[in-house]
C-alpha cells in the first residue's frame, strides 16, 4: 500500500530531473536503507525534504570517504561511484519527494479516495 501511495503521483509529476533522481534512488538500492519514501528506516536517516544543497554536500563528502558518524562506513560504498550529475539528480529528487508526499496526503484525505489526477 505504501508503495502505491508513493508511486502513483510520480506518474503525474513530469519533471525530468526528478525522474532521473527517482530512477537512481531505486536503481542504486538507496531505498533499502532509506526507505521507499526516503523517510529512513530504523537506524537509517530520513532524507526526504532536506535541502538539495545539504544532500549534495553530504553525498560528496561520503564519496570522498569522509565520515559523518561511526555509521558512515555503511553509506560510503553507495556514494563512491556516483557522478556529480547523479548526486545532483538524487538531491533534487529527495528534496522534492516530501512535497509530493504532502500533496498526496492532502489529496487522499480531502477526497477520501483516489481520483484521476484532476482531469
Ligand atoms: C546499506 C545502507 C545504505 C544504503 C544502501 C544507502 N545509505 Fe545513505 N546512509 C546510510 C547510513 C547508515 C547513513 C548515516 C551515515 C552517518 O550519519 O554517518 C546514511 C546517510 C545518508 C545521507 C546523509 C543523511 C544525513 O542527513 O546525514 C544521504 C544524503 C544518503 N545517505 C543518501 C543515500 C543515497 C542517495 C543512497 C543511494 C545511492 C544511499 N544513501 C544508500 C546507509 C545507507
Amino acid at each position: 500500500m505504501r508503495v502505491v501511495l508513493f508511486l502513483l503521483p510520480l506518474f503525474l509529476f513530469a519533471d525530468a530531473k526528478f525522474d532521473r533522481g527517482e530512477k537512481l534512488y531505486f536503481g542504486k538500492s538507496c531505498l533499502s536503507c532509506h526507505g521507499v519514501s526516503g523517510k529512513g528506516l530504523s537506524g537509517y536517516p530520513s532524507l526526504a525534504g532536506q535541502s538539495r544543497w545539504d544532500l549534495d554536500r553530504k553525498l560528496k563528502n561520503f564519496r570522498a570517504g569522509k565520515k559523518q558518524t561511526h555509521k558512515s562506513s555503511l553509506m560510503i560504498p553507495f556514494a563512491k561511484n556516483l557522478t556529480n550529475r547523479e548526486i545532483r539528480d538524487l538531491a533534487y529528487f529527495l528534496e522534492k519527494i516530501d512535497e509530493v508526499e504532502k500533496d498526496v496526503e492532502y489529496y487522499y484525505t480531502d477526497d477520501g479516495n483516489w481520483g484521476d489526477g484532476g482531469s
